[in-house]
């Protein structure tokens, strides 16, 4: 497993993160020393995954705090960037959990700017530890509802790179590898960015979890020749009702495995639950460039044809069997209250 602070690490003045973007064919670290280029990262998905884009926020506060002009007007200067920080993305819920609990690490010393960037700083680290601390807990419980030799299929990529750390819905699988079970995954490619194809295949592969890519247009045949024993995926916020967004055909995923009498599951830590949203309509899904699925080369889909671009898809908690979180496995009907 990529080690959590080669995935991301706080350092004086500058979060430094492996860009995602570029595996698996080179592992090179990107430093965003100002909030201007963090942004940017978070944007292009050189740091993605919802866990990890938490984490992301939390140091994104003590890097505003680092890097702000101090004297009159700092405290609003650091909040401002904070705020542009957790707009980055709109729809996974932990990058605003993490600024969140960076800002409330400065509560009650903004009078005090070198105070807030030691406090921002330490708790932004102490965030990092705890989100892998929380995917190993939901990889134990994820682990007891698969069986020995258990044929899983999962979407995009929610392991190390997407949570700072061992994973979640990977946790799972890493467990079960852990445990001697020996997991087989499905893994489909995840258009149009392959986090499947390119980073799920990557992690599975370090870890010696043996596993196939296929297209993601070929997942109903697998259902189909009884290839699958069941399904799990990360979130991106899991609204109050259970309803989850996650990577666009995530929805698709589950409707199969419920024709076909798959269980399906998800599993995401407790900062990707937004009681704040009653169900999965009020969730924002984001639109990413025409350029994602047309390619910037000419000739790949005609100029003159529109391109929609959704990047998450919602379930609805009537397709979903269980919610693994850190403190256990949960079952339908999902009510998280604020
Ligand atoms: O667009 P991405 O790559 O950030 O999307 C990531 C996902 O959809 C993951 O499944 C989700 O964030 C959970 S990561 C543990």
């Amino acid at each position: 497993m990529p080690a959590p602070e080669t995935i991301i690490r706080l350092e004086p003045g500058a979060v430094v993160l492996l860009d995602q973007t570029l595996l698996p064919a080179q592992a090179v670290e990107r430093r965003c020393g100002d909030v201007e280029t963090l942004i940017a990262a978070i944007r292009a998905l050189a740091v993605r995954g919802a866990p990890l884009l938490g984490v992301a926020g939390a140091m994104g506060v003590a890097l505003a705090a680092a890097r702000a002009e101090e004297g009159d007007g700092w405290r609003a200067r650091v909040e401002a960037d904070a705020a542009r920080i957790a707009a980055a993305r709109p729809t996974a819920v932990n990058l605003a959990v993490g600024v969140a609990a960076g800002l409330a690490a400065a509560d009650g010393r903004w009078d005090d700017p070198s105070a807030v960037r030691d406090a921002t700083a330490e708790r932004a680290r102490a965030f990092h530890a705890e989100e892998v601390e929380r995917c190993r807990l939901i990889g134990a419980h994820g682990a007891a509802l698969f069986g020995p030799g258990a044929r899983i299929c999962t979407i995009c990529n929610a392991g190390a790179l997407a949570t700072g750390g061992y994973g979640t819905a990977l946790g799972v699988v890493r467990r079960l590898h852990e445990d001697g079970a020996a997991p087989f995954v499905w893994v489909p490619e995840t258009r149009p960015l392959l986090q499947g194809a390119r980073l799920t295949a990557y992690e599975l592969g370090q870890a010696g979890v043996d596993h196939r890519v296929l297209p993601d247009g070929a997942l109903a045949g697998l259902f189909r020749e009884g290839l699958v024993d069941g399904v799990v995926v990360g979130a991106d916020r899991i609204a109050a009702n259970g309803d989850t967004a996650n990577k666009v055909g995530t929805y698709g995923l589950a409707v199969l495995a419920h024709h076909h009498g798959v269980p399906f599951h998800v599993a995401a830590p407790r900062t990707t639950i937004d009681p704040g949203m009653p169900d999965g309509a009020a969730i924002p899904i984001e639109e990413r460039p025409r350029e994602e699925v047309a390619g910037p080369a000419p000739g790949t889909v005609p100029a003159t044809s529109p391109v929609r671009n959704p990047a998450f898809d919602v379930t609805p908690a009537a397709l979903i069997d269980a919610i693994i979180v850190e403190d256990g496995v949960l079952r339908a009907p999902f009510a998280f209250g604020a």
